[in-house]
């Protein structure tokens, strides 16, 4: 008697010992000590009742509960040593391994266990399973199921086939990330928020995709997003400018390699419209985030779209009702005009240019949106126009020569950026980013020359506005101080004024 009180002591000792390991992992389980705590209590009670049972005077009793402490002994140790090894020596050489399979091990060990005690005291285990035939096609039969999705688990662990993270689409297409493979079923959470539970016998028998998965590959999907353009328009021009848009600059979670790009996939669609259809195709980086991503992918092709003014088609089907007489598209064409005029009279780089002058560059200016974070020029760059930023704002960027990119200013319209290289011919100084969506104005260079060509004075009132903002350039890349920055402007000012009379071969 006294020895199994000093067996009990042992065990409370060694759950306590295992406990404090535990204590110092953090993210082991602790919920298994917590069996070994309830045996604990179940082995006290047995060794209470065994101190106890000579009032009884019931031998049975007695045996019963010899057998009840001999087993919950064997169940206590294999939960300590079950414990010990799965969750601190396993998990401290950092070995990763299926919830299920700790299960697994406990559960046979439990069985074996129970059968070694029977057979000790004389019980015959094998002939009663093998004799008891109605028993085990019972057993077998109610149990087929369970046992079916209890395997299912246990395979799809094990072979490596779905890992708790992965997105899978079912074979009825729903799509969800795997949150946990349990012992009967996988538990699945949807973009729409839900949780579907799936028997693991039903995955083990259907065929469902791994969403995103290739071998050796980053995790990333190849999505579709479908827009139509009428057939006044190449595709040949359609794909291309949409293909620098999207490749222009990245795009939040679509991934850069493959790069997105753009195909016609179909001319007319059984020659039911007239229109071409098109696709953008991208790769996914995050797959909770679909409708997000594709929505910003949308942006960009229509931003790109509206830019080179190519309309996105209009059901051929639909019936036009528009005021569209000569005087009408007359009225339209002044109002663009006059909104363009007032426009670049507003900034003070054209401020000093006549009415007449104004009107030859508003006349020929082009509309050019471009959507929050994309590139409208870039650093290095050769330069066509200049622009006017008539809505939101840019950054101005540069390169340092330590091979970092710092900000050296923000435009808010009205404003106008991408003078200095088309003034002076050299490569663009800057790269400028579209910080919100952004309306401009683009200037050609061939326009603004004949203006300079007519009137070259413009040239000294327009070179003081681009040594101004040269200097903050050399001042963020050479880290100029006040007096420094005010030796260079004068210096600046005439460099400049001679190389634009150089570009535009001015007296
Ligand atoms: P460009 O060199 O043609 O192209 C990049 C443009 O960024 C540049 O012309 C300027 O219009 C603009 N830019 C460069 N530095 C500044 C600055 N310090 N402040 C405002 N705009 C700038």
């Amino acid at each position: 008697m006294t020895d199994s009180w000093f067996l009990f002591a042992g065990f409370v000792l060694a759950v306590i010992v295992v406990a404090g390991f535990l204590r110092l992992a953090p993210l082991a389980p602790r919920r298994r000590l917590r069996r070994s705590v309830i045996l604990l209590g179940f082995y006290a009670g047995a060794l209470v009742l065994s101190a106890a049972q000579h009032w009884f005077h019931a031998p049975a009793l007695a045996t019963g509960l010899q057998i009840a402490g001999d087993l919950i002994q064997s169940l206590l140790v294999i939960n300590l040593v079950t414990t010990a090894v799965f969750d601190l020596l396993l998990r401290a050489c950092r070995i990763e391994y299926p919830d299920i399979l700790h299960d697994v091990v406990v559960g046979a060990a439990y069985v074996l266990a129970f059968g070694l005690l029977m057979h000790r005291v004389g019980v015959n285990v094998t002939s009663i399973v093998a004799t008891s035939a109605v028993v085990t096609a019972v057993v077998g039969l109610s149990l087929q199921a369970t046992l079916g999705n209890v395997v299912g688990g246990l395979s799809l662990q094990l072979d490596d086939s779905v890992n708790e993270g992965d997105w899978i689409e079912l074979e009825n297409k729903t799509q969800g990330q795997v949150k946990q493979i349990r012992w009967r079923h996988t538990v699945i959470e949807t973009r729409d928020w839900d949780t579907l539970l799936v028997p693991n016998g039903q995955l083990m028998t259907q065929a469902f995709r791994v969403l995103g998965k290739r071998t050796g590959q980053p995790v990333q999907r190849r999505t579709w997003v479908y827009f139509n353009v009428d057939f006044r328009f190449a595709p040949g021009d359609v794909i291309r400018t949409v293909d620098d848009a999207l490749q222009s600059a990245p795009i939040e979670g679509t991934a850069l390699e493959p790069k997105a790009h753009c195909i016609c996939y179909d001319l007319a669609g059984d020659n039911r419209d007239s229109y071409c259809y098109y696709a953008v195709r991208y790769w996914l980086t995050d797959l909770a985030r679909d409708s997000g991503t594709s929505s910003r992918v949308r942006e960009r092709i229509y931003a790109a779209l509206k830019r080179a003014q190519i309309p996105l088609a209009i059901p051929a089907k639909a019936v036009f009702v528009s005021q569209d007489d000569l005087e009408h598209r007359d009225r339209k064409r002044l109002k663009e005009f006059d909104s363009r005029l007032a426009a670049l009279a507003a900034i003070d780089l054209f401020a000093n240019l006549s009415e007449e002058e104004q009107r030859t560059l508003a006349a020929s200016a082009r509309l050019a949106p471009f959507s929050a974070r994309e590139v409208i020029t870039r650093q290095g760059a050769k330069a066509h126009w200049l622009y006017v930023l008539l809505k939101g704002r840019a950054l101005v960027r540069v390169a340092t020569s330590e091979g970092d990119e710092r900000q050296v200013a923000l435009l808010e319209a009205p404003n106008f950026f991408g003078e200095m290289a088309l003034m002076t011919g050299q490569p663009r100084e800057a790269t400028v980013i579209a910080e919100t969506d952004v309306e401009c104005l683009r200037v050609d260079r061939t326009d603004l020359e004949g203006i300079i060509q007519q009137r070259p004075e413009i040239a000294t009132e327009i070179s003081g506005v681009l040594a101004e903002r040269r200097v903050e350039l050399a001042a963020v890349r050479e880290g100029l101080d006040a007096e420094a920055k005010r030796k260079r402007l004068t210096t600046e000012h005439s460099r400049i004024l001679n190389s634009i009379r150089d570009f535009f071969a001015l007296k």
